[in-house]
């Protein structure tokens, strides 16, 4: 059984991608962190925010799980402003907190999508595959979903059934 913890980056933090993180975290015991109630501001290229909230949290992911699941509402084709952002905070691991970045290497990372379609388009995944290999994160499994009449429709607990076991 691997430690992981699930990112969710919705701007609903009780709406439908909640919805699948909640399902994924009840069987996973893995915890859930709401970007949405977190003070993370947009990359700065001075670091003037280097007293927001993404430091804290990053330190206390690496130094405490090995697999991170990055839950992500699809907005526009694509993951959502919350998510992107916490994405680009990670260059700060790269410049100015460099003991952080290493540690994000041999973590794994996987993605939950929740859209209102049932496929994504081509290329969705490419941001994240990319950004774990840059930084040295294993890519292990990802999971498209949705939500009808407001509950997890079979077929996707079925599809979050085996993902639920990649991620373990
Ligand atoms: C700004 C915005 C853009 C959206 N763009 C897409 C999209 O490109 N493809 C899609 O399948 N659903 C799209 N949707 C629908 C949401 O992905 C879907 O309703 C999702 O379940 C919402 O999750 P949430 O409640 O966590 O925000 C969009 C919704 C919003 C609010």
């Amino acid at each position: 059984m691997k430690k992981g913890i699930i990112i969710l980056g919705s701007s609903n933090s009780d709406g439908e991608t909640r919805k699948i993180v909640s399902y994924v975290s009840k069987k996973t015991y893995y915890p859930i962190i709401d970007l949405k109630t977190k003070n993370i501001s947009e990359f700065d290229y001075e670091f003037k925010n280097i007293e927001d909230d993404f430091h804290p949290l990053i330190k206390e992911i690496v130094n405490n799980y090995e697999i991170i699941v990055f839950a992500t509402p699809v907005y526009w084709y694509s993951m959502s402003g919350i998510m992107k952002t916490f994405f680009d905070r990670i260059s700060d691991c790269l410049k100015i907190q460099k003991e952080t970045g290493r540690k994000l290497r041999g973590m794994e990372m996987a993605i939950i999508s929740c859209g209102s379609d049932k496929k994504l388009k081509n290329g969705f995944h490419m941001p994240f595959i990319e950004t774990a290999k840059y930084l040295g994160m294993n890519y292990i499994s990802d999971v498209h979903c949705w939500i009808e009449s407001e509950t997890i429709p079979i077929s996707v607990k079925n599809e979050l059934n085996t993902f639920i076991i990649s991620i373990q």
